[in-house]
């Protein structure tokens, strides 16, 4: 079991006034705070070991290089891949699906192909294969969600029949990120697999809030970012079993993923490098080292427990409310609620309950054809992390009665 009021001592970010009332942070799901552990990582590494990756010969860089190849080799472990190569570093989640769809989308797709996707996507996991079924001829097919609040999460009973033999390539998230539900992403992948079509798992939701194995999944690619999961903004991973990569053309050209050019003829190193063009983030990578321990210690297991149960109790506090609508399960899912008021707009809500120190996110989440789907425009959304607890909730849901009081909607 996590103890929130002791973990919240790792947060410097936690202990400050919001609008002159303690900051009750329930924005996880956009980006999770830092403990103080990855700040130090970070600005340790830039006070004695900064310098260029891969490229000199001096003991600074040596360090650097240890430093960045080290963070990839725990990363490795973190997600259970075979081979630290099979690491790339990008800037995030929606870099990583964008080098799949670019990389392998262009080598392997044409005309009559099909990408298989999920209506509950992410923009990031819907935007870049638009782009490449454009370029290449291919098309988009959804598997649809169940419920008008799609309460059911995905239809599952409809997965058989569009994995027909013209998919390629099936990408889908672990956990969505308006709905709180979580997929049986392995399931998914052995349906996939056994048609030989290629998966994508967008882990962006999931990476620091559960334990991920991608072995245990069996997924060809999965994608996630480190600023959800305690590290930094601007580095994330993709995932890619060794045998998937080393056949991808790069995506970008520069330096460090070249063995030999020419000036008319280049070839390529094998991967992680050959994704990797240019001066990678490494110190943001190290830092993700560190978010990466920092999370072992606490114990996936035990942050899945955390944040499911303060997401179970927020919904059935929140079904309390005149009028409110709740998506998603009710029950088993991860750590966030999403709920919307026909009388009071998202973005009131949230404002609202700034003034009352709660951070929350209101709109469409990048889950725009979702919400069309359900009728919405928006909606309100609580998301809680390690340091959150069940007074957090009780003030979430005065402030959310103050507001539907003013409003006349309660
Ligand atoms: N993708 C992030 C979210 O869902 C930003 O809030």
């Amino acid at each position: 079991m996590l103890d929130p009021q002791k973990i919240r001592a790792d947060f410097p970010a936690l202990h400050q006034l919001v609008h002159g009332k303690p900051l009750v942070y329930l924005d996880n799901a956009a980006t999770a705070q830092k403990p103080q552990i990855v700040i130090d990582t970070l600005s340790h590494f830039y006070e004695r070991d900064n310098s260029n990756v891969h490229r000199g010969l001096h003991a600074l860089s040596m360090r650097a290089t240890d430093a960045y190849e080290s963070a990839r080799s725990r990363v490795a472990k973190f997600i259970n891949a075979a081979d630290p190569a099979e690491i790339i570093f990008t800037r995030g989640t929606t870099e990583s699906i964008n080098l799949v769809a670019a990389s392998w989308g262009s080598a392997n797709l044409k005309p009559g192909d099909v990408i298989l996707l999920t209506e509950m996507e992410h923009h990031s996991n819907l935007v870049p294969w638009q782009l490449i079924a454009k370029r290449t001829g291919a098309t988009l097919r959804y598997l649809p969600v169940i419920g008008a609040d799609a309460e059911g999460g995905l239809d599952l009973t409809r997965l058989d029949s569009l994995l027909t033999p013209e998919v390629k390539l099936f990408a889908f998230t672990h956990v969505s990120n308006s709905l709180g539900v979580v997929n049986p992403a392995a399931e998914l992948c052995a349906k996939a697999r056994a048609r030989g079509i290629i998966t994508v798992v967008d882990g962006a939701q999931s990476i620091g809030h559960m334990p991920v194995d991608v072995r245990a999944l069996d997924c060809d690619f999965y994608a996630f970012s480190g600023h959800k999961m305690a590290g930094v903004t601007g580095i994330g991973v993709l995932y890619g079993r060794r045998a998937m990569l080393d056949a991808m053309p790069p995506w970008q050209g520069g330096g460090g993923m070249i063995s030999n050019v020419d000036f008319f003829e280049s070839r390529w190193k094998p991967a992680p490098e050959r994704f990797e063009a240019g001066t990678p983030n490494f110190a943001d990578a190290v830092a993700l080292g560190a978010a990466c321990d920092y999370l072992d210690v606490l114990g996936r297991e035990a942050i899945a427990q955390h944040d499911g149960a303060l997401a179970c109790l927020a919904f059935e506090k929140l079904s309390e409310l005149p009028g409110i609508r709740l998506l998603g399960p009710r029950g088993a899912r991860s750590g966030l609620v999403s709920f919307a008021f026909a009388e009071v707009h998202a973005h009131d809500i949230v404002t609202f309950a700034d003034e009352d120190g709660v951070a929350l996110r209101g709109g469409h989440h990048c889950n725009q054809p979702l919400m069309r789907k359900l009728g919405l425009t928006g909606t309100t959304r609580a998301s809680f992390y390690v340091y959150n607890t069940a007074e957090e909730i009780d003030v979430l849901v005065a402030s959310l009665r103050r507001t539907l009081k003013f409003f006349g909607a309660a």
